[in-house]
């Protein structure tokens, strides 16, 4: 599964730019499902169907593709790009690193002079990306063109570390339930969604198309175990978290208990989550139409939105038993 997960974390797709990271999800995940199509914004939507003669639930497990970013909003006179951000992306955590454009175009993450490093602002920044004046940058790149951080996949041996791990190893977990997944009482729905981290907007159309019975997000969620962090309960290597609580849901408590449940039979280990802030596509999927009873299975993960987050192999493992106990089995809810 690590191949799949650097092959995931390393693919280019900023908000709004998922074309390639949809081709890569889409080469690794055909193979497992019975039919995938590519929905009018862009998620891709892979359908598991139920085995025959079943009347089992229609299940929409959602995965984000796309990665915060950054967008060229102009050039200035001596060639360097102005850009803003896409998503939660930070001044400080830009400075200094470096971003790739989806042509392969990469550039470096510069500073003004700052009087004071409480200044530091998206205006203050600048990417320069060996233009040696404006003319040549014009040439090399447009306004309103994406770039994301741009770092490989590296394995530290029990922890994972890459860009990206929001959401590519959600993606990750779900592509490996549906290879590991032989047969399922239910209908099962494998939607990669784009645009999660500017508002969790594939997955509110997606889930009006699908319409499901039961919505399950697959993300990262934050931890509280490092130097003076988060004061939170989930923890790296203390298996996967099960959401109770984040800004966008409260988790339905009969989809939170069935996941418990399924956790408790098979053995798997596995931490109750509540997030003060942050949300995930189930935010969006359980107000679609009439409701529908949604929750979350998070990958713990450390430093969220920097060019390092941080996973624990384990943990993963421990997210692909659970998703698939809970498609590969009847659900009485
Ligand atoms: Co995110
Ligand atoms: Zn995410």
């Amino acid at each position: 599964m690590k191949e799949l997960i650097k092959r995931l974390v390393e693919t280019y797709g900023p908000s709004g730019s998922e074309d390639q990271i949809r081709k890569a999800i889409l080469e690794e995940v055909r193979p497992y499902v019975d039919e995938a199509r590519v929905d009018p914004l862009g998620n891709l939507i892979a359908v598991k169907h139920a085995a025959k003669g079943n009347g089992g639930k229609k299940i929409m497990l959602a995965g984000h593709m796309d990665e915060i970013g950054v967008m060229v909003t102009h050039i200035d006179e001596k060639g360097f790009l102005r850009f803003g951000g896409i998503g939660g992306i930070s001044p400080q955590i830009l400075l200094g690193e470096r971003v790739v454009f989806a042509d392969g175009t990469v550039g470096i993450v510069g500073v003004e002079r700052l009087d004071d490093p409480k200044d530091l602002r998206f205006d203050k920044l600048f990417i320069d990306i060996g233009a040696k004046d404006k003319a040549q940058a014009e040439k090399a790149v447009g306004i309103g063109w994406s770039a994301g951080y741009y770092r490989t996949f590296d394995d530290l041996g029990d922890r994972l570390v890459s860009k990206a791990m929001d959401d590519r190893i959600g993606c990750a977990v779900m592509i490996q339930a549906a290879k590991e997944l032989k047969k399922t009482p239910n209908e099962v729905y494998f939607v990669f969604t784009v645009q999660e981290e500017v508002g969790l907007r594939g997955a509110r159309t997606s889930a009006f198309a699908v319409d499901p019975d039961i919505g399950i997000a697959i993300d990262v969620t934050r931890t509280g175990d490092t130097p003076k962090g988060l004061p939170m309960a989930v923890e790296l290597g203390g298996g996967a978290a099960i959401k109770v609580k984040d800004s966008s849901l409260v988790a339905h408590p009969k989809v939170k208990d069935l996941m418990a449940e399924v956790a408790r039979t098979d053995k798997i280990p596995y931490q109750f989550e509540v997030l003060e802030a942050g949300g995930t596509d189930a935010g969006a999927i359980h107000l679609t139409k009439a409701g529908v009873p949604s929750g979350t299975i998070s990958i713990p993960t450390r430093y969220i939105h920097t060019p390092s987050e941080v996973v624990d192999y384990g943990d993963v493992q421990a997210c692909v038993r659970l998703l698939k106990g809970i498609v590969g089995r009847p659900i009485g809810l």
